[in-house]
């Protein structure tokens, strides 16, 4: 077969800081990734995939992009951000009915110039709103407007190559700040993040097989997403090959605690509401209660638990999810 080029544009800040974090309850060091500062209409993790993918895009000559999400989707508002950076025409298709007033990525996504579809379709009805997607898709095709259409999250695996630079970003700059990382956590969900992180540690482990590497643990808040170790790993080894490498992802590269999500996508827990004041009064790190603060619930969790052992050194990637905050329900 032959090697598909993979096409990037600059749409990310990068790299992003990685902040010292200061101690958790173990006695283990926490660490910062702010991927929340990529840059990207408002930041957050979709960035890094976005410039792979809008590369594709204007590679095959797309006139406009189309993607999907829930009705609160930060993948959407950022996607509506590139397509603004790129003139691109931008349709989102989202779950909900056509509120009254636009709020947080909604309102965002508005003022970056996006069409929004509102299907009136449940916020976990994945597949429904896939299928929306590839409709919107055919008809757009049918006009003539050449579009170019992401699935859910970016996560396919020239999405996911973003993460995996992600990882060696992450390395180099706890090796510039004279630490090893033990473990990096973050919320996982359409799984691209996931994904990259995973190729990149099979690739760093193919390189040196003697390096320590840290443990990547993906922080599940969707049921009927990618909450599937085998997905992750099939995708991750898609990414590998993409980037050109015969290394390969193993089943216990691949772990997602689904304990912190609460009974589905977007419910409350109470453990997430605590992190999220924990984060905001020790760090001002401002996590969102759908997505980073249920990552974060779960790295508290598995701290208090023990899990990274006593002295050990913790990232968490804060994936982003700010214009959630300021929205009413
Ligand atoms: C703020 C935030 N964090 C984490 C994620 C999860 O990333 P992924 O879909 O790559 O699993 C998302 C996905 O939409 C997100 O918006």
């Amino acid at each position: 077969m032959a090697q598909q080029k993979l096409n990037r544009i600059t749409l990310a800040t990068l790299p992003t800081p990685l902040e010292d974090g200061d101690k958790l309850s173990s006695g283990s060091r926490l660490w910062v990734k702010r991927d929340d500062l990529t840059g990207l209409g408002a930041g957050g993790n979709k960035a890094r995939k976005l410039e792979f993918l809008c590369g594709d895009a204007i590679q095959n000559g797309a006139k406009s992009l189309v993607t999907v999400g829930a009705a609160q989707s930060n993948h959407c508002r950022m996607t509506a951000a590139a397509g603004a950076r790129l003139g691109l025409p931008t349709h989102l298709v989202l779950s909900g009915k056509k509120p009254n007033r636009l709020e947080g990525n909604q309102l965002l996504s508005q003022m970056f110039g996006a069409t929004l579809h509102h299907t009136g379709l449940a916020d976990t009805n994945w597949a429904g709103l896939e299928e929306f997607r590839t409709q919107l898709t055919q008809q757009l095709v049918d006009r003539g407007e050449k579009p170019h259409s992401i699935p859910i999250g970016g996560s396919t695996a020239i999405g996911a190559v973003g993460y995996a630079l992600a990882f060696d970003e992450i390395i180099e700059q706890c090796s510039t700040q004279n630490f090893t990382a033990d473990a990096i956590v973050f919320t996982t969900s359409s799984g691209g993040t996931h994904a990259g992180l995973v190729a990149g540690l099979a690739r760093a482990r193919a390189r040196d097989p003697l390096a320590q590497l840290p443990k990547i643990i993906g922080i599940g808040v969707a049921k009927g997403t990618a909450l599937s170790s085998r997905s992750i790993k099939d995708l991750a080894n898609e990414t590998l090959t993409l980037l050109n490498e015969t290394s390969r992802a193993t089943d216990d590269d691949v772990v997602i605690d689904p304990n912190y999500m609460g009974s589905d996508y977007a419910v409350v827990t109470q453990a997430a509401s605590d992190a999220a004041k924990w984060a905001a009064h020790r760090g001002a790190w401002v996590l969102d209660a759908v997505y980073s603060a249920k990552g974060f619930s779960g790295l508290l969790g598995l701290d208090a638990k023990n899990e990274f052992g006593s002295n050990a050194n913790v990232v968490f990637i804060h994936t982003g999810g700010l214009p959630s905050i300021f929205t009413s329900h």
